[in-house]
């Protein structure tokens, strides 16, 4: 016989105006290999069909599961119960609008935020669909993908302490997204045109380092390491009346991506 669960759910639907912020328990037996997305689901067909919290992949693939467990951001669906205590406590992400319960829109908050930071490759090419695609090393190519594996959960901009102070933060999402840009050849902008998009308190110089993000993402994706490079290149930029220009290309060579 597996565990006695007690599930303590955040309850809240913003739709219905007798609705208030409240906790709820629930208990469940545990199951071999349960994660929390089968013991929601259980939650949900046995006891409130109400509830509401979002998946779509089960595989930690769509990154539409991201939840605050005990106190952490992470994937409801690539969480074991057996590795958490036998309370647990779910809460919706913070930073996120609410949609109800532990469902929150990250989806709208990504495409508004990239689109504003212009998260896309900016060429002055004109696009032939019969050319030769570009080639780049296999070692570029791998790095960027490495940056390209993000799913959008949000649990890193949850988990930072400066989106929750300020909600026009971008979040080490967007940093590692535009670092993949800054690193891609084809992408035709210079440092100065990156510097115009994050070199404020918005982007790279609002950011404490305390890595919060990088702990917390699934994908383990090297955000410390993106941080580092773009708050260096801004810091760079920032510099440009004062430092000469070939001490700080050197510099830019030794501690950013080549662009
Ligand atoms: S290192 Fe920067 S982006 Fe990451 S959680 Fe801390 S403040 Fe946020
Ligand atoms: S960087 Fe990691 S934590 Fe942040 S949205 Fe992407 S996958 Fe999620
Ligand atoms: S349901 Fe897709 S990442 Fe969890």
């Amino acid at each position: 016989m597996g565990r006695k669960l007690h599930i303590e759910i955040f309850r809240y639907n913003p739709l219905d105006p007798d609705s208030r912020p409240h906790m709820q328990d629930f208990h469940l037996e545990e199951t071999r290999s349960m994660t929390l997305f089968i013991a929601l689901t259980q939650i949900r067909e046995t006891s409130d069909p109400s509830l509401q919290f979002d998946f779509c992949c089960r595989a930690g693939i769509c990154g539409s599961c991201g939840m605050v467990i005990n106190g952490r951001p992470g994937l409801a669906c690539h969480t074991q119960t057996e590795g958490l205590p036998d309370h647990i406590i779910l809460q919706p992400l913070p930073f996120f609008k609410l949609v109800g319960d532990l469902s929150v829109d990250t989806g709208v908050w990504f495409r508004q935020t990239w689109a504003k930071l212009g998260s896309w490759i900016h060429t002055s090419k004109t696009f032939e669909s019969k050319a030769e695609e570009e080639r780049m090393s296999n070692t570029l190519a791998n790095e960027i993908f490495e940056l390209d594996r993000c799913i959008e959960c949000g649990c890193c901009v949850a988990a930072c302490g400066t989106a929750l102070m300020r909600e026009d933060f971008i979040g080490a999402a967007s940093i590692n997204r535009l670092a993949r840009f800054y690193m891609d050849p084809r992408d035709e902008r210079t440092a100065e045109d990156f510097y115009e998009v994050i070199g404020n308190d918005a982007g790279v110089f609002g950011c404490m380092g305390l890595l919060a993000c990088e702990d917390v993402c699934p994908k383990r994706i090297p955000l410390q390491d993106q941080l580092g490079i773009m708050r260096r290149m801004a810091a760079l930029e920032s510099v440009k009346g004062i430092v000469p220009k070939a001490v700080r290309k050197m510099l830019t060579k030794k501690c950013c991506h080549e662009k």
